[in-house]
């Protein structure tokens, strides 16, 4: 294999026996978070070091082992497209396994071909516009609950992020599951000690014949939590399924799992999904609800924070809207400054880093012929602050770059915003997760100015989402009208 790379000219750092470049990696990484990082918004360098110094080594793509795995990191724009836009299925998820398997299950974030286009088009109508209307008032009585907790803390600093991790939880437990944080809470609790644990064990190559023989510590409790998990699921499905079997309801319900209990329940068995996937759908829709979202959360209140102009600019249209009520369906779509905010949050600090696909079969992409099974990683950050796209300025917090929208926020590159990711696998929940921070926003706004804490220490750190490592700490302080 290495020949067909070697032909072609394609390079990276070498290959160790075994290995690959896995240790490289890590020892790379860790050198990086040695050091204290001054708040600048050049994070790339310091998430993806790895990334970093071999793009400068190595060119735009070049070639990476994950042991016997070939990776081809591709930063170079029109090929990611090419990647990404794929509508044959030749560039498919990649095959996950592991304790990963076990967080994901074969949930729609994964599944290919009729699967994933049958549980795509529920999760578009759950998702759908005139639903995300109808899920505003739960976003804001949520909302409302994390304000009136945050009344304790005027005057002195809170962290954010504990704060909007509770929020997301709160919201997507509402919204999709119908449920409240509480009862979801114990769930979120489990994914996130199974995201630790992923974390944790992606640090270290497994060959998959050795991970089936030797089971770690960490194989034992994330089994244990996957059973946990299960139960508390169906505690939920079950309670769902028998207000329709009493009649108290007379019907499954508009909200996600509303949708998916339609389908496991359909009275044509072809069409019928399995309760297992009930059970993977809502894993994946409670995972993939709540971290990118308070990660964005949580970024976008550090830069308002480090920028009060900006922060005053937002205030200013949010009083605007809404005055002191509470914001509305209509105003969401009219609030175009915090949407350029919203839009420079994630493009600096995309909760999701990286894309990743495998290719299926042997195929030309651009002007490489990749092997059937390599990995192809895009990581969105290197693409979001090329200066060739961006700008000499693209290290810089400039949400004017967006006044004109999204397509016309580079010089000539449209497609060049890849928060969300492009084509057919786009993020189902982006207006869901706009929706519900732009609601956030508007009613810290209305009731806060905030500064950043002297206890905010900045590194970024990337497990699973990108993550601010130790909080975002910031001084509250209420707005006198
Ligand atoms: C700021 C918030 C969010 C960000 C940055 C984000 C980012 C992404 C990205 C980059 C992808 C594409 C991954 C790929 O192409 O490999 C994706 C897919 C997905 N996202 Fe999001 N997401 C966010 C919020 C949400 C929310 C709120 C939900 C659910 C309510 C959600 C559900 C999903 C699902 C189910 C997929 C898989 C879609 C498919 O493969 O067909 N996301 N997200």
């Amino acid at each position: 294999m290495s020949i067909l790379f070697a032909t072609q000219g394609i390079e990276g750092p070498a290959k160790k026996f075994i290995h690959g470049n896995t240790k490289e990696i890590m020892s790379i990484k860790q050198q990086s978070m040695k050091y204290p990082m001054e708040i600048t918004h050049d994070i790339f360098p310091r998430v993806q070091p790895h990334f970093y110094s071999w793009m400068k080594l190595y060119g735009m793509n070049f070639l990476t082992w994950a042991g016997l795995q070939p990776h081809m990191v591709i930063t170079e724009l029109e090929l990611a497209k090419e990647i990404l836009n794929d509508k044959e299925g030749m560039n498919p998820k990649i095959k996950i396994r592991g304790i990963v398997k076990k967080l994901l299950g074969d949930g729609l974030v994964v599944a290919e071909g009729e699967k994933w286009s049958k549980v795509r088009k529920l999760a578009n109508h759950a998702f759908y516009a005139e639903n995300l209307k109808d899920m505003v008032p739960a976003m804001i009585a949520s909302v409302e609950i994390m304000l009136e907790k945050w009344r304790d803390y005027e005057g002195k600093e809170i962290d954010v992020c504990k704060e909007f991790m509770v929020l997301g939880s709160e919201v997507i437990s509402r919204t999709a599951f119908g449920s409240s944080y509480l009862e979801g809470k114990n769930i979120f609790e489990m994914l996130t000690r199974l995201g630790f644990i992923v974390a944790k064990s992606s640090k270290k190559y497994r060959f998959p014949c050795i991970e089936k023989i030797f089971r770690t510590e960490y194989d034992i409790e994330s089994d244990r939590i996957v059973q946990s998990l299960r139960d508390s699921i169906m505690a939920i499905v079950k309670n769902r399924e028998e207000k329709v079997m009493t009649g108290e309801a007379d019907n499954f319900g508009s909200d996600f799992l509303g949708s998916l209990l339609k389908v496991h329940h359909d009275s044509d068995k072809k069409n019928r999904i399995s309760v297992d996937d009930v059970i993977d759908e809502c894993k994946v829709f409670y995972i993939a609800g709540h971290e990118t979202t308070s990660s964005l959360l949580s970024w976008t209140s550090l830069l308002l924070a480090i920028h009060p102009d900006w922060q005053e600019k937002a205030r200013k249209e949010v009083l605007e809207l809404y005055g002191k009520e509470n914001p509305t369906s209509e105003g969401l779509a009219r609030m175009k400054i915090v949407t350029m905010i919203i839009n420079e949050s994630l493009r600096l600090y995309s909760p999701a880093a990286s894309l990743v696909r495998r290719v299926k079969s042997r195929v030309r992409l651009g002007k490489y012929e990749f092997p059937r099974n390599m990995e192809l990683h895009i990581p969105q950050l290197a693409l979001h602050r090329y200066p060739e796209i961006w700008g000499e300025d693209a290290h810089l917090f400039k949400p004017d770059r967006f006044a004109e929208g999204v397509a016309k926020a580079t010089k000539n590159n449209p497609m060049a915003f890849l928060p969300f990711g492009s084509g057919p696998r786009t993020c189902i929940g982006l207006n869901f997760a706009t929706n519900e921070v732009k609601i956030a926003l508007s009613m810290v706004l209305q009731r806060y100015k905030f500064t950043s804490s002297p206890n905010y220490v900045h590194p970024p750190l990337l497990i699973i989402t990108l993550r601010p490592l130790h909080g975002v700490q910031i001084m509250l302080e209420p707005v006198v009208v």
